[in-house]
């Protein structure tokens, strides 16, 4: 146990607003804020009420500032194009700042939305920036979503403009996202006044007359914009989710609370730091923008904490080996690498012995760290083992922002506990609880709740639904937040998490909603009624698999049926969805009330002895399907 970790944690405990106080001043305030904490402010609380302050200032000028313009913020690294390109803190501003002036030039103003859908370039950093430094929301939508989800976070988000490149690279495919975009808006009753088109050259996309403009056009001739003060409070972005329903959820995420929990996260658990002078550690994220971990690893807590963050274009494997990780890590000196146990199984799919580290200098690699998912012993084991570092695996949710638990460089403690996610950050107070609320033993599984409040930079409602985020999270366990995980807390205080309590599954790190697949294959109109369920895959971690059953009547052959409703969840959400199976079946097992035994299903294609309710309407039809679902 490190004395150092828990003198923290115990210091957070004792007095949680002078904690955060005194974590404040690692940021630049404009006006500092009234109180550290409002209770009587939104579902919740809000944190650092009255303080102004600017995201992107504290990312780049406060660092240009202090002598640090020539320190390399941002590393390109492309494996999809084979090119590497390096910014400085000054070029990475200096951009910034005239695409805020494009922005804010096209009626972008504070509190005014953009909608971005961009694969791994630095422009979709630099957009992301621009916004926050006009005081603009972005929603950043990942690129392997297909144009009716892109569609319903356009309409949830209203965007005044919409910045999306001509197309992403995938192994072996161009994938053209300005078609998903047009296709998108001419869904969306929202219309935004313009579309910036970052042009690729792999392939440029036609623009529309009179909405669409050339991204690196309008910088090029724009005034770079100086940073716009914001209410600590304000939003400063919304990224949509998986919720237990096929409508996204819009998790917001507010300027004040997200640069202070950011930036104390860094020498605490990464142990990364900035300097002498230009020079700085390098951390990097391999994960997408898309996704909360994008956020908040490769583009705003490195730079807060003025540290230099890679970006990298290309996937674990097939770019062109399984060694593209050790190669990047060594090209660039990375300190610490962050990927997904997905990732990791990939490889060691690919190099079980692990030889092609053994080609690469990982001499500057000090540690691993690991999310999105939960990471199973043996690929914790293997990865350890090769490495020879500590692998720290963190557990969070786009909803918290930033890990819940995790292990603490900067704290001394890095103790390796295959399984397991960590212990708790200061600012979360763990617990499995029963389903009335009351706290479990240690050891012993329940729903895993954070005491109110919950810490800065966790979301402080859902876009435009304070009610929604208080159904949703708050009203379960009263005095607490609902994470949706099912886990326990062992008698060290280290937190398991072992799945979700819901209906959404996690398919290679990527979290997606089986009720919004449930909901695709339910429109199609030979499809009576259907259930999708998450199976064991050795790769993704899960896969989701659709059973149906057809309206009566419908002669059609299965594996055609299948074949389109394969085809419509790629359509209606996207490959990303990794739905690559539908069963047709005769029926479908269902309590007397007619709920689907989805549990019960997901467990006998698991491979799990299933548990059979005794509710049951009819147990013959559990029989038929057993052979169908078998590992
Ligand atoms: N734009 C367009 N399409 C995309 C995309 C993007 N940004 N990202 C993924 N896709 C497509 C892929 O091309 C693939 O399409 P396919 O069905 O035609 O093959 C599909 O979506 C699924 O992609 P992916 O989940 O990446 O699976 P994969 O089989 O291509 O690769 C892994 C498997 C394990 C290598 C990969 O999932 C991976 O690197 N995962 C890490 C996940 C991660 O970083 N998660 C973030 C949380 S920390
Ligand atoms: P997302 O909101 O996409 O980041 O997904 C969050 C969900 O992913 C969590 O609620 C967990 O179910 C799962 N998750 C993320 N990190 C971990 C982890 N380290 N261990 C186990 N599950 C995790």
């Amino acid at each position: 146990m490190s004395s150092e970790y828990q003198a923290r944690y115990d210091s957070w405990h004792r007095a949680p607003e002078a904690y955060w106080d005194e974590a404040a001043r690692r940021i630049d305030w404009i006006t500092p804020y009234e109180k550290v904490f409002d209770p009587a402010q939104g579902p919740f609380g809000r944190w650092f009420p009255g303080g102004t302050l600017n995201t992107a200032a504290n990312c780049l000028d406060r660092h240009i500032a202090a002598g640090a313009g020539e320190r390399v913020a941002l590393i390109w690294d492309s494996a999809m194009e084979g090119r590497i390109a390096r910014y400085t803190y000054r070029a990475l501003r200096d951009r910034v700042a005239k695409l805020a002036g494009a922005l804010a030039a096209r009626g972008v103003a504070k509190g005014d939305r953009v909608v971005i859908y961009m694969p791994m370039v630095p422009e979709a950093a630099i957009a992301m920036l621009a916004c926050a430094r006009l005081g603009a929301i972005h929603s950043v939508v990942f690129g392997g979503f297909a144009a009716p989800e892109l569609a319903s976070r356009i309409d949830s988000a209203e965007p005044k403009l919409v910045i999306a490149a001509s197309c992403g690279l995938e192994p072996g495919r161009v994938v053209p996202y300005k078609p998903i975009l047009d296709a998108a808006l001419e869904r969306a009753a929202h219309k935004p006044r313009a579309c910036l088109i970052f042009q690729r050259e792999a392939l440029r996309a036609d623009l529309v007359p009179g909405r669409d403009e050339d991204y690196l056009d309008a910088e090029a001739a724009a005034v770079p914009h100086d940073p716009v003060p914001v209410a600590a409070t304000d939003p400063l972005y919304v990224l949509y989710t998986s919720g237990t329903t096929g409508r996204p959820k819009g998790i917001v995420r507010d300027n004040g609370g997200h640069a202070v929990a950011l930036a104390a996260t860094i020498p605490m658990m990464y142990d990364v730091h900035p300097g002498p002078g230009s020079a700085s550690e390098v951390m990097w994220t391999a994960s997408d923008v898309g996704w909360v971990v994008g956020h908040t690893y490769i583009v705003y807590a490195p730079l807060l904490a003025g540290v230099t963050t890679v970006m990298y274009e290309g996937k674990p494997v097939g770019t062109p080996d399984a060694g593209a990780f050790w190669r990047v890590c060594a090209q660039h000196g990375v300190k610490t690498l962050f990927t997904a146990p997905t990732a990791l199984r990939a490889i060691k799919q690919q190099d079980p012995e692990g030889a092609l580290t053994r080609q690469h200098d990982l001499s500057k690699l000090e540690a691993l760290f690991l999310a999105g998912e939960r990471c199973d012993p043996p690929t914790a084991e293997w990865i350890a083992a090769l490495l020879g570092r500590p692998v720290i695996d963190n557990w969070w949710q786009t909803e918290t922002g930033w890990p819940i638990s995790a292990r603490f460089r900067g704290l001394g403690l890095t103790a390796f506990k295959p399984g397991s996610g960590g212990r708790p950050c200061p600012g979360y107070e763990v617990r499995a609880l029963n389903p009335e609320g009351g706290l479990m033993p240690s050891g012993e599984v329940g729903a895993l709740a954070i005491r109110l409040p919950l810490p800065p930079g966790c979301a402080p409602t859902l876009w435009h639904d304070d009610e929604g985020y208080r159904r949703a999270y708050l009203e379960t366990f009263p005095g607490w937040y609902r994470t949706g995980d099912a886990g326990m807390v062992d008698e060290d205080g280290d937190i398991w998490v072992m799945g979700r309590t819901d209906d959404i599954i996690n398919v290679a790190g990527h979290r997606l909603s089986t009720g919004a697949m449930e909901e695709v294959l339910a429109a199609h109109p030979d499809v009576a009624e259907c259930a999708v369920i998450g199976r064991h895959d050795a790769v993704k971690g899960e896969v989701p698999l659709g059973l149906v059953v057809l309206k009566s009547g419908v002669a059609r052959a299965d594996a055609e049926i299948a074949a389109e409703l394969v085809a419509l969840v790629r359509e209606r959400i996207g490959p990303v969805a990794a739905f690559k199976d539908a069963l047709v079946v005769q029926r479908l097992p269902k309590t007397r009330s007619g709920k689907i035994l989805r549990a019960t299903m997901k467990q006998m294609a698991n491979g799990a002895q299933p548990v059979i309710p005794p509710t049951i309407e009819d147990a013959a039809v559990l029989d038929q399907i057993a052979p169908l679902l078998s590992p």
